[in-house]
């Protein structure tokens, strides 16, 4: 069904995968909220696919094996390219440029490699190219470099950028996994390139740390210039060893601008634990940038996955279907300015530590948890102290399993009318989530 007057962007998805089929999910998902941000209806036309006759949960009459067919259809206004590599990626993007398409793509390697090439042609055909997805799926790290870091000039970065060796590499230090048996879960939980040699050598972090450092310092940096190492040599031993010494191994790519040149390394690393990468693992990502007037930012986010990269993917589809459509002439298009249904606190539901003043008394630590229990709050710890050279002054602390406030209120509550209460309790909830 079309929106308000109508103004339709047809997309030509090349490439149907676990992210392509994401992408399809999501535009559908989100189609009146798209339209309320950008003013135009953004519409699936043609899905290229390898094999007709794969079932993907994507609408049937949409695929086809016929690249023509998205490359020569004058009604398809976009190209998302979601085949990966360099080869058909390539003469794909090249031939929908030269069409007068946008195109959106999450493809790394082919902006590693290409990306001065495609950008100086989209340009001269007054067409954008938008890679949000290529770096870090969800996390919007180019569109930060390229938009709101625009005014600074960027002097590091240094970021936790592939998934898969962050994943091994945690793997193996939580879990005493040797590097093969790490790699084999990373494998089976879809965190790998297509080919994983690509991961634990480190191209595709050098691809990655070469899209960032052309963003940030504004020259055009080879991938084949990073100083690359993997994580492919990695030993137990050497996890065991330098955790006994106050360490984590962490992977990470980093580009730095001295006085007479830049820096551009991709390697494993030494951290402090107390280092804030090295609380980032699994197939966590995270970039530290540093801006000379902003300092010290960080992005963190999930690094790989097909639902962040297909948000990714999204997010430029939007951005160009705002320029085209009437998002453009609006602040803050999208946003409804009317009350939304607030949640009450005491409808939140959380864990808390709740600890009681009390006057040392036999049955105390009973009255408490009875009331609790009866309140259906139930304890996951508890602890109590007695408040030394104070006589008969105690604390009892209690940790809850999750429950609706409410219910902790209302014990709270009658708390309150229990004769050796000492004080007011304190009631924190556990955690943000
Ligand atoms: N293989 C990549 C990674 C996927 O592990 O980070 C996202 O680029």
């Amino acid at each position: 069904m079309q929106n308000g007057n109508g103004k339709i962007i047809n997309i030509g998805l090349l490439g149907c995968g676990n992210v392509g089929t994401e992408f399809v999910r999501l535009l559908s998902q989100n189609r009146d909220m798209i339209y309320d941000k950008t003013g135009m209806n953004v519409d699936i036309k043609k899905i290229l696919v390898k094999d007709k006759k794969k079932k993907r949960g994507v609408p049937e009459s949409l695929v086809t094996n016929n690249p023509d067919e998205i490359l020569d259809d004058k009604k398809i206004d976009l190209v998302v390219e979601l085949i990966g590599g360099t080869d058909k990626a390539k003469e794909y993007v090249l031939r929908a440029i030269d069409a007068g398409k946008h195109i959106v793509t999450a493809n790394k390697a082919l902006i590693a490699a290409h990306g001065k090439t495609l950008i100086s042609m989209a340009n001269n055909h007054k067409r954008r190219i938008s890679f949000e997805a290529s770096v870090c799926a969800g996390i919007p790290i180019i569109r930060s470099l390229r938009e709101s870091l625009a005014s600074d000039r960027i002097d590091f970065i240094c970021g936790i950028v592939n998934g898969t060796c962050n994943y091994i590499l945690t793997q193996m230090g939580s879990y005493n996994l040797t590097f093969q048996e790490a790699l084999k879960k990373a494998i089976e939980n879809g965190f790998c390139e297509p080919d994983p040699a690509l991961d634990i050598t480190g191209k595709d972090s050098a691809q990655k740390l070469a899209i960032l450092a052309t963003l940030a310092f504004g020259s055009s940096i080879e991938t084949s210039s990073i100083y690359t190492e993997g994580i492919d040599h990695m030993q137990q031993d050497d996890i065991r060893i330098t955790s006994r010494l106050g360490f984590k191994i962490k992977h990470v790519a980093i580009a730095k601008r001295h006085q007479n040149g830049i820096e551009l390394r991709v390697n494993p690393v030494l951290l402090d634990k107390k280092n804030i990468l090295s609380n980032v693992d699994n197939e966590f990502n995270a970039v530290i940038v540093s801006g000379a007037a902003t300092g010290d930012l960080i992005f963190t986010g999930k690094g790989a996955g097909p639902m962040p990269t297909s948000a990714a993917v999204l997010s430029d589809v939007i951005e160009i279907a705002k320029e085209t459509g009437e998002g453009k002439r609006s602040n803050f298009n999208g946003v409804k300015w009317s009350n939304p249904d607030l949640i009450k606190i005491d409808d939140t539901e959380n864990s808390f530590y709740l600890r009681i003043p009390i006057y040392d008394r036999p049955g105390a630590i009973g009255s408490i948890t009875t009331i609790l229990g009866e309140n259906g709050v139930s304890i996951s710890r508890a602890d109590a102290e007695l408040i030394p050279d104070k006589v008969n002054y105690g604390n009892v602390c209690l940790l809850t399993h999750r429950c609706v406030e409410s219910r902790i209120k209302s014990a709270i509550k009658e708390i309150f009318n229990l004769q050796f209460l000492r004080g007011i309790p304190t009631l924190i909830r556990i955690g943000y989530h």
